[in-house]
């Protein structure tokens, strides 16, 4: 086996499927572009979602890439040796092109020549069938005839073998999973391949894409079939390195080294202490990540700038916990800075952003961390009077509006003092203050809104038709800094250092509707992001030299590289109106806007 690290993996794995003729593509941001069903991009297939389902790609038909994840499901495990926020995954796609001969081929290939994996080591999971699908006879086939025997080919039902989709509805299909034996000792005689004892260990994840699943929760099967794979790159690495945790390989141990000199502390002397090392290194190397993407998002109370307060805050107070001095968040991000400068150099150019706004929040939350926690623990003599140990929702609500604590900080403070919180009672404190039901945090969570449907699609392209309004109104200095569509509404984050006016506003309207009034033809082409550049089209991300992206082309009034979907042309789109127009974070406004029928 090879003792890679996750530099010399990312390379030999585009370097491997390249050489099977795929074509490298540049990973996307992590706000996902096209689903609103989620906050982050989960996999390396979510921005791809749209070519998966019968979009042509404009680098064809076999792709691979690394992508950046993130994945909050289970942030309250992040602490312990192997759960992260974010990770990277590398991925190799075949869209409607190879199929499971080919991707379970390569797979072997890759692990066993190039990773010089012991294929005794190997074991592999597939599809066990049910009632809509049957057994995956094809996968287990292939496998046996690369030499994986009978005894390490394990079935497995949906619970296991079937992946996605990514959010609410979209492609997803059985898959078959790859472990590596580590040769620790099996926790009894039920022990295989999925087992948490820590034997296996999961290394790569090849889905077959054959299904659609849709908003009404059917499946249907897709005519084009599609191969999504995914290997975690942190977790791979801590394998071939014969390390027990992600978090003593070489992408953790700096800043790891970090956290031990602001603190004082050993690592790996006190498991107490351990825990907030790791929350500290996984949140703040996550934190950097969402304020760095191209379409980086500050910290506030709704959607993925409320994940990226929490990480933030969360963070600090075990920094608290460790001793450590304020300031600490700016000195961690630039170790995490420097670690990824070559795969991600959207974090160099974001780096002002990052910084200050780290610092900002850090500010911000140290004063009435300090007070918030004083108030617990002035709070705890009488509550550990009674007999239930149960924090009031009143009481949550409390720390949250007056110090400003996630109530997700609140439930760690009292479990680590044997209490839970009630839960609801805190959101119906919540809903009575702030006449919302919800966070729109957790509506979002909740999701179950939007596919694209023709209300999305004409929302994307009132997207464009905003963004060149707004910058024939305001100027060039204006950009897209984040979008995001439901049914409902479109929401549009750009640069811009002051509120609009009225009069402003009615501008960017009426330019907008004058252009839907002129049916506009949209139009889409495909070129190397120079040629559009050059070309005048807005693009709001770099690339790869000579890389070839989608250009939309909406009459004479915009032309934008974006990936679509759009109306064909822009009469029926009805009436655009703008709903509101507020301040997102420093230097940052924000318009949500309809379109009336
Ligand atoms: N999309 C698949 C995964 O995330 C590869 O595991």
């Amino acid at each position: 086996m090879k003792k890679l690290t996750a530099n010399e993996l990312r390379k030999l794995y585009i370097d491997f499927f390249v050489s099977k003729g795929h074509k490298q593509i540049r990973g996307a941001s992590l706000i996902p572009e096209n689903d609103p069903t989620v906050l982050f991009t989960t996999a390396g297939m979510h921005p791809l979602v749209p070519y998966i389902l019968g979009a042509e790609h404009p680098e064809g038909k076999r792709l691979t890439d690394y992508q950046k994840c993130i994945r909050t499901g289970d942030i309250d495990s992040v602490g312990d040796p192997h759960h992260l926020t974010f990770f990277e995954m590398l991925g190799n796609w075949s869209l409607g092109d190879y199929f499971k001969q080919e991707a379970i081929s390569y797979s072997y290939e890759f692990l066993t020549k190039v990773l010089e994996i012991d294929p005794s080591r190997l074991s592999v999971t597939v599809f066990r069938g049910d009632d809509t699908v049957p057994r995956d006879e094809v996968a287990a086939e292939r496998w046996k005839a690369l030499g994986i025997p009978e005894e390490r080919i394990f079935y497995k039902g949906r619970e296991d073998n079937w992946w996605g989709p990514a959010g609410e509805t979209g492609p997803c299909g059985p898959d078959s999973e790859m472990f590596i034996d580590t040769g620790r000792p099996a926790c009894g005689p039920d022990c295989q391949p999925g087992c948490s004892c820590g034997k296996y260990f999961e290394i790569w994840n090849d889905v077959f894409m054959g299904y659609k699943k849709e908003a009404d929760g059917t499946y249907h099967e897709m005519e084009r079939k599609c191969v999504d794979t995914g290997m975690g790159i942190e977790r791979t690495v801590a394998i071939l390195q014969g390390k027990k945790s992600v978090y003593e390989t070489e992408v953790f141990a700096p800043i790891i080294s970090g956290i031990e000199e602001l603190s004082g502390i050993k690592y790996g002397e006190d498991e107490d202490k351990d825990v907030s090392v790791r929350i500290i290194a996984d949140h703040i190397r996550t934190s950097v990540f969402i304020l760095g993407d191209q379409k980086g998002v500050a910290p506030s109370n709704v959607g993925q700038g409320y994940i990226l307060r929490r990480l933030i805050r969360r963070a600090i107070r075990h920094a608290r916990k460790l001793n450590i001095p304020q300031g600490f968040m700016s000195k961690l991000a630039k170790i995490v800075l420097s670690l990824y400068a070559e795969p991600y150099p959207e974090l160099a150019e974001n780096k002002d952003f990052i910084f200050t706004e780290l610092e900002k929040e850090e500010e911000k939350f140290y004063d009435t961390l300090i007070k918030g926690e004083r108030e617990f623990d002035k709070m705890l003599p009488n509550l550990m009077k009674g007999n239930a140990r149960v924090i009031s929702g009143r009481t949550a609500f409390k720390l949250y509006d007056t110090y400003g604590f996630p109530i997700e900080l609140t439930e760690e403070l009292a479990k680590e003092n044997g209490f839970t919180v009630d839960k609801k009672g805190f959101e119906e404190a919540f809903k009575k203050h702030q006449e919302l039901s919800r966070s729109g945090a957790e509506q979002q969570f909740k999701g179950g809104l939007a596919d694209h449907s023709e209300l999305t699609t004409a929302l994307h392209t009132a997207t464009h038709l905003l963004h060149a309004a707004l910058r024939k109104v305001l100027g060039t200095h204006v950009g897209q800094k984040g979008s995001n569509i439901t049914a409902e509404r479109l929401r549009f984050d750009f640069t811009h250092p002051e509120a609009m006016t009225k009069e402003q506003i009615k501008e960017v309207e009426d330019l907008v509707n004058e252009q839907i009034k002129r049916d506009l033809p949209v139009t889409v082409k495909t070129m190397t992001l120079d040629q559009a550049r050059s070309e005048g089209a807005i693009a709001f991300f770099d690339s790869k030299y000579g890389e070839l992206v989608t250009v939309y082309t909406i009459g004479d009034f915009s032309k934008e590289v974006c990936g679509g979907p759009h109306v064909t042309h822009t009469g029926d789109m009805g009436h655009f109106k703008i709903l509101k127009e507020q301040s997102s974070s420093a230097g940052v406004r924000r318009i949500k806007a309809v379109l009336e029928k």
